[in-house]
């Protein structure tokens, strides 16, 4: 069968997108670029926020006129909103022939065959306590960097989050199972990987944990960067930092979600940590890492969130000073504790007013941070064309700032040490130094200039 998969979402959908390729594959279907060339159309979803389901409705409203021209169209719906709408989603949306959680994907062979034979939808739900699809080697596209999930499902159950519900019960994969995959996709010339946890702090099978695993994918040669994401800012292990300052393959970038910067609403979040907490973890990073870069995600407008409490996310925001935030309207969904508990009470037009002041501070500090930037000189790891200019490169520091150059005598996967010289909110631009080419420190350029 010939078989279009869009993906939705965020990395671990990415990821999961690949082993559905491979199930599939090893069934002898084939993939195929352009829906109207597909027999049968799979979305793989989120169901982080409401907008999340709403790309999904519009994208089988597109699928509902296809299908009146095109009757033998399977459709079917994976993944996260799957998993959190069940038959809603089947009774709202009959086109859909089968929806599958992200704990079915061994069973979507037998699933698209039943459906193509009987003409009977599949729906299978079931979450497990151990599947992690060890066994099964994503199908990846080529490219730069490789996404490897090293468990699956969430514990920690944060009132707003319906990760717990969507994906299940924690889990952690082998290391040698995990290493054993980042020797293969060395071998497949990817140049980074990047360890994919919902909180990768968590991680435990038998006597490794998490720091043990990321010096464990250093060690893989051909390997030159690692990088993960995400750690929960409680009881984060003071063991990685050490490990991450000693290990030059260890990318000095740590993704760490704030959410929110009031005690308040971070306990009703059931965030378990404190504005201090968080501030005093933020300094012993710094202290242990001093050249690292911090990102992160943050919500406003949480159930019972005041003026006063937002106002501390902001000054949390001021004191960090992030190199970057994903900023959110809180987005009530479904089953979780806050919508079972509180009252989503924030008004829309509050909440967006504070998104806006969230993302309006953010593109401050991070244009004074990327403008700190100019004339130092980075290595650099080529990606893909740049996607404004696809003359020009995109390309990664250390840190994952992105940076954007021209040289026509690079590749992706490439190394280059480029100088910065100019710097937007988002990116920075720069040119390649190349070696042999006398360079003088901006410093002395200018001392240069001013003497002639
Ligand atoms: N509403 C808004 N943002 C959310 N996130 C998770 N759940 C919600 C929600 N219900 C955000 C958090 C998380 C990121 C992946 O998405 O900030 O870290
Ligand atoms: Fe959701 Fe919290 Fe788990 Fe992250 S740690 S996936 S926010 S429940």
């Amino acid at each position: 069968m010939k078989i279009f998969l869009e993906t939705f979402g965020c990395q671990m959908n990415e990821y999961d997108s690949e082993l559905i390729r491979s199930i599939l594959r090893s069934h002898q279907h084939t993939f195929v670029e352009n829906l109207d060339h597909a027999e049968v159309a799979l979305l793989n979803t989120c169901a982080i926020r409401e907008n999340a389901h709403e790309k999904i409705y519009h994208r089988l409203d597109e699928l509902k006129g296809r299908k009146r021209r095109q009757k033998n169209l399977v459709v079917g719906v994976l993944g996260c909103m799957a998993q959190n709408l069940r038959q809603e989603l089947a009774e709202h949306a009959p086109i859909v022939d089968i929806v599958a959680g992200p704990d079915s994907y061994r069973r979507l062979p037998l699933l698209i065959n039943s459906v193509r034979g009987t003409g009977e939808k599949g729906f299978d739900f079931s979450l497990s306590e151990y599947e992690a699809y060890s066994d099964i080697a994503p199908q990846r596209m080529p490219g730069v960097n490789a996404w490897i999930a090293i468990m699956r499902g969430c514990d920690n159950f944060c009132t707003f989050c319906v990760v717990p519900y969507t994906r299940g019960r924690e889990r952690s994969r082998e290391p040698q199972n995990i290493v054993a995959e980042v020797h293969r996709i060395a071998a497949e010339g990817f140049k980074q990987v990047t360890l994919l946890g919902q909180n990768v702090n968590s991680y435990r099978f038998e006597q490794h944990d998490f720091a043990d695993l990321m010096q464990m994918a250093a060690e893989v040669d051909g390997i030159r960067r690692v990088r993960f994401t995400s750690p929960h800012p409680k009881d984060f292990p003071r063991k990685l930092l050490h490990t991450m300052a000693a290990n030059p393959k260890l990318c000095k970038h740590i993704h760490l979600p704030l959410q929110a910067g009031s005690d308040s609403v971070l306990e009703r979040m059931n965030r378990t940590y404190t504005k201090q907490e968080f501030l005093d973890l933020v300094a012993e990073i710094r202290a242990i890492v001093p050249e690292i870069s911090l990102t992160t995600d943050v919500i406003c407008g949480f159930c019972g969130e005041t003026d006063e409490d937002f106002e501390e996310t902001l000054e949390v925001m001021r004191r960090v000073e992030f190199d970057s935030a994903f900023t959110f309207k809180y987005s009530e969904r479904k089953h979780t504790i806050a919508e079972r508990k509180f009252k989503d009470d924030v008004p829309d037009e509050v909440k967006l007013q504070r998104l806006t002041r969230l993302i309006d501070l953010q593109r401050e500090i991070s244009k004074q941070h990327n403008a700190a930037e100019i004339g130092k000189i980075f290595e650099v790891l080529v990606e893909e064309p740049s996607k404004k200019n696809p003359h020009e490169w995109l390309g990664r520091t250390d840190q994952n700032k992105g940076v954007v150059f021209w040289d026509d005598a690079v590749k992706p996967g490439d190394f280059v040490q480029v100088r910065i010289n100019a710097a937007g909110t988002n990116t920075l631009r720069g040119t390649v130094e190349r070696q042999g080419w006398r360079r003088l420190p901006v410093t002395a350029v200018e001392a240069e200039c001013c003497a002639i």
